[in-house]
């Protein structure tokens, strides 16, 4: 083995220093690759192409792949063993039975053996078509990465009769996906796969090139060296890929053709030499319209069950309709499942369904098959309570004398601009359910807007408490004073935009929809006009401190500049007179407070979905931004939820601005009562660990599904949440704290360690909590979670 290692990197350095020496094109026997590095490669000729060792993700799986090597995302064309990555410290090697890919323990992970099997391979070549090649004696190829295709087809590559491309799972999963292409019978199809199985559906694109005379049918798929691609038949004539449209190929691109993961067959192009234009572009695609190609009584369509489809860029897009939520937000083409009870009410009453459920209108979407009632004649009421009473009911249409009844699961959902039919959801009351606005083209069913920027309504310390916390400031870490010639520029190189005030007044008409109060003034709803109508959240901030006046561009730039998707993004800023605004975009779906102690309680899972997301928002505040933020103020009501309740952070970087030496108000102190860390009240430096603390009593609140303190339990110690739950934890009763949630209780595990970590988050040393980071990696049970001791002798009493 140490052997085969040096071999590999010498053979490395070789190509490493001399990228285009032709000897590169002939691999010789025995030699190999090892999973340690992206570098680990061999290249063609010409250094267009290189085969090896890809790592996935950051993590420490790796993909046998060949890839375009002189483009800066170094496009992958082919891969080896996407269903089963191997693990850092496998090796590549040459051997006369083929090639071999074998993890570090030594078993087999994938080959390529020669056919006939017989035939012993002597080389191998990456030649600088993107072929990679075994030969043995003769000057045949006995093996070719082109005769075994995966996604992608390149110039140069023909297909034979039975050959198949395969889909991967999602952009980053190179998984076999949910589409496959077939070139069988003389035509090329496309057909959805019954994933997780291989099982094909009815195809959705067809060549239609298959003839009972066997020379009129397809017998070749060619991708020609200048970049067409066609069909020859049999007798030689050529065939296009109806409704493809001819191209006059250019030398100064590359081509390829790939079956991409939302089962879209796209020829795409590159400009080789230019310094601007770095991407690749769709050429042509098939088929026209994903969203309306598939249609069939069995299997999901193109996007996921219970979703819809609508086509934006030529793409398929997949959305869920309101009360419906991702099954994996990380692949929206996975489907969307309720996120409410369904059927006959609850469990445990007998109310009327009718108070239990109501109807919301959602339009110009359309799911049309799977009907299991068809009524008339009709009127829309009378089809609305037919749902409502009828527990299969999940989905009528209405189309004016008809009514027609769905269940679940929805299928071959899609976007329609046009459509007479009224699409009548039956949703159960109070749930959350994501907005309705951007599709539904009748506002009957209007969204009640759960909210958004709230900062909450925030109970501050009473005077005494003041003032011991009125030494302490939140400090910015590493942060560089900027002078003020220095802030327009450092704003300009974010995204931000500069508002005037007047666009923004008439964005939010006059300021009238409030969507909250906090600390920092009132957020409103508001709409750009310019643009693709985006609704956006504005802040109007109450006046500033005199001196830190100076300072709000400055700040601004470092909120500019962070970007995260569990952060709420800030889209621009107004900073014009008196008037100081923040445009932030919107959060449809409302504060976690509003998720979490409404009732029902929101799904174990969801909540240890949210759990993780905001963690990965603190690490990245705390260290992974270039001007680390401590947020001072971590809480439900400051975790918005957006369209799919994906948690975002809001109002971090603001606690600065609000802070004065001079000017103290109760209203100056950061930090809710329940949620801070006891440093607060003490005479010592605030670090980001006072965060890791509020995320701590906030994450006990996302276990147990209650505040940090209820004033309405007699008991104490049952009021304050964390005293609460270390009793319970010290007793074992974790069946207590989570009130016999069945699906939490199925989790103990999870359970058990999660309360361990929020434990350890709120120790009253700061020194003893953990860093935001090995939070992350306890939850995500990277590390082991160590016996918590008991978090505090001082406890925060205020009365109010
Ligand atoms: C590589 O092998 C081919 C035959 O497969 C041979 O023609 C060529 O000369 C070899 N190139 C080098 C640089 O050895
Ligand atoms: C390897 O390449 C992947 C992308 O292909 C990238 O995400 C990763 O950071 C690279 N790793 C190293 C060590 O360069
Ligand atoms: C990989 O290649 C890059 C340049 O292409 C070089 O900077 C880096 O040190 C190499 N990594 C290893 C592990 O050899
Ligand atoms: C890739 O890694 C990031 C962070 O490490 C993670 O959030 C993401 O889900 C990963 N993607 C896939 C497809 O595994
Ligand atoms: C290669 O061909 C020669 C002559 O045809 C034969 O003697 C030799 O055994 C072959 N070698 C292999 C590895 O097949
Ligand atoms: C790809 O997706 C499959 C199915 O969801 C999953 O089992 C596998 O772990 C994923 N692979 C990677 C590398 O994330
Ligand atoms: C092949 O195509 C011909 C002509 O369209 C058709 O009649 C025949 O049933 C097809 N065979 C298969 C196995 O699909
Ligand atoms: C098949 O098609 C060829 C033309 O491509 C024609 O010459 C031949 O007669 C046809 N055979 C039959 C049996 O129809
Ligand atoms: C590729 O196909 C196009 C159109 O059929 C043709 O004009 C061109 O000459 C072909 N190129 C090569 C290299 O065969
Ligand atoms: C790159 O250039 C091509 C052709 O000139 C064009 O179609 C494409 O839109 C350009 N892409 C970008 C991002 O400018």
């Amino acid at each position: 083995m140490a052997t085969l290692a040096a071999v590999s990197s010498l053979i490395f350095l070789c190509l490493s220093l001399l990228p285009y020496y032709s000897s590169a094109a002939n691999i010789t026997l025995g030699s190999s690759l090892s999973a340690t590095n992206n570098n680990s490669s061999w290249l063609s000729p010409s250094g267009e192409f290189a085969f090896g060792f890809r790592q996935l993700n950051n993590s420490d799986l790796f993909l046998l792949a060949i890839w375009f090597n002189k483009i800066p995302q170094r496009t992958i064309v082919w891969h080896a063993n996407g269903d089963n990555p191997a693990p850092r410290g496998s090796t590549l090697e040459l051997t006369t039975n083929g090639l071999v890919l074998n993890n570090p323990g030594g078993r087999m992970v994938w080959y390529a053996s020669p056919s006939p099997a017989t035939i012993a391979v002597t080389k191998a070549a990456l030649l600088d078509t993107g072929n990679f090649v075994l030969t043995g004696n003769g000057s045949n190829f006995v093996w070719e990465s082109f005769k075994n295709p995966t996604d992608t087809i390149l110039p140069d590559q023909t297909l034979d009769l039975g050959s198949m491309l395969f889909s991967k799972l999602t952009e980053t999963n190179f998984s076999k996906g949910r589409f496959e292409l077939h070139f069988d019978n003389g035509s090329v199809q496309l057909n959805p796969v019954a994933w997780p199985s291989r099982s094909l559906y009815n195809w959705y694109y067809s060549s239609e090139t298959s003839s009972i005379n066997s020379s009129e049918s397809g017998n070749k798929f060619v991708f020609n060296a200048s970049g067409n691609i066609y069909i020859v038949k049999t007798n030689g004539e050529t065939a296009q890929l109806f409704p493809w449209v001819t191209i006059t190929p250019r030398v100064d691109l590359y081509y390829r053709a790939t079956l991409d993961s939302d089962g879209v067959f796209t020829q795409y192009a590159f400009l080789k030499n230019s310094p601007t234009n770095q991407s690749w572009w769709a050429l042509r695609i098939l088929p026209g319209n994903m969203c309306t190609a598939i249609f069939s009584d069995i299997g999901s369509g193109p996007c996921g069950f219970n979703s819809y489809c609508s086509i934006q860029n030529g793409r398929p897009s997949c959305d869920c309709p309101p009360g419906f939520v991702f099954v994996d937000p990380n692949n929206r083409f996975m489907g969307c499942r309720p996120n409410f009870r369904q059927g006959c009410g609850g469990d445990d009453d007998s109310r009327d369904l009718g108070e239990l459920y109501e109807i919301r209108e959602f339009n110009n979407v359309d799911w049309p098959l799977g009907d299991y009632e068809k009524l008339q004649p009709y009127n829309q009421k009378d089809c609305e309570q037919s749902c409502i009473y009828d527990c299969s009911c999940a989905v009528a249409i209405y189309d004016g004398t008809r009514c027609w009844k769905k269940r679940l699961p929805l299928s071959n959902g899609r976007y329609r601009d046009t459509g007479f039919s009224k699409v009548l959801f039956k949703v159960r009351k109070g749930d959350s359910f994501s907005d309705f606005g951007d599709n539904s083209g009748s506002r009957r069913g209007r969204p009640i807007l759960l909210g958004a920027l709230l900062l909450g309504g925030s109970v501050f310390f009473n005077v005494v408490l003041l003032v011991a916390v009125s030494i302490v400031v939140c400090v910015w870490h590493h942060k560089k004073e900027a002078g003020n010639n220095v802030q327009d520029s450092s704003i300009s190189d974010t995204n931000m935009r500069c508002f005037n005030y007047k666009e923004l007044e008439e964005a939010t008409d006059a300021f009238k929809e409030e969507l909250g109060r906090g600390s920092f003034g009132i957020v409103y709803k508001g709409v750009l006009r310019s643009g693709s109508r985006n609704a956006i959240a504005v802040k109007k901030l109450d006046k500033l401190a005199q001196e830190r006046e100076r300072e709000f561009k400055t700040e601004l730039s470092a909120i500019g500049r962070t970007h995260h998707k569990n952060l709420v993004q800030l889209h621009g800023f107004c900073d014009e007179g008196v008037h100081r605004v923040l445009v932030y975009e919107f959060m449809s779906n409302g504060t976690l407070a509003n998720l979490l102690f409404a009732i029902p309680k929101p799904d174990w899972y969801l909540r240890v979905r949210i759990s993780l997301e905001i963690a990965k928002g603190l690490v990245y505040l705390h260290e992974e931004c270039n001007v680390p933020i401590i947020h001072c103020d971590i809480k439900p009501q400051n975790i918005l939820l957006d369209q799919y309740l994906i948690a975002k952070i809001s109002d971090f970087g603001l606690s600065k601005l609000l802070l004065s030496n001079q000017s103290r108000t109760r209203t100056m102190i950061r930090g809710t009562r329940g949620y801070v860390a006891p440093e607060w009240f003490k005479n010592v430096p605030v670090t980001a660990k006072v965060d890791v603390y509020s995320f701590g009593v906030m994450l006990l609140e996302i276990i147990c599904c209650r505040r940090s303190v209820e004033m309405e339990f007699e008991d104490e110690r049952r009021a304050i949440l964390t005293d609460w739950v270390y009793d319970c934890y010290i007793e074992g009763r974790l069946d207590v704290l989570v009130d016999n949630e069945e699906a939490a209780t199925a989790d103990v595990d999870r359970l058990h360690k999660w309360l361990m970590i929020a434990i350890w988050c709120i120790q009253e040393d700061p020194s003893d909590r953990p860093a935001m980071k090995m939070v992350m990696q306890m939850l995500e049970g990277f590390l082991d979670v160590p016996q918590p001791p008991c978090p505090s002798s001082f406890r925060v009493s205020v009365e109010y």
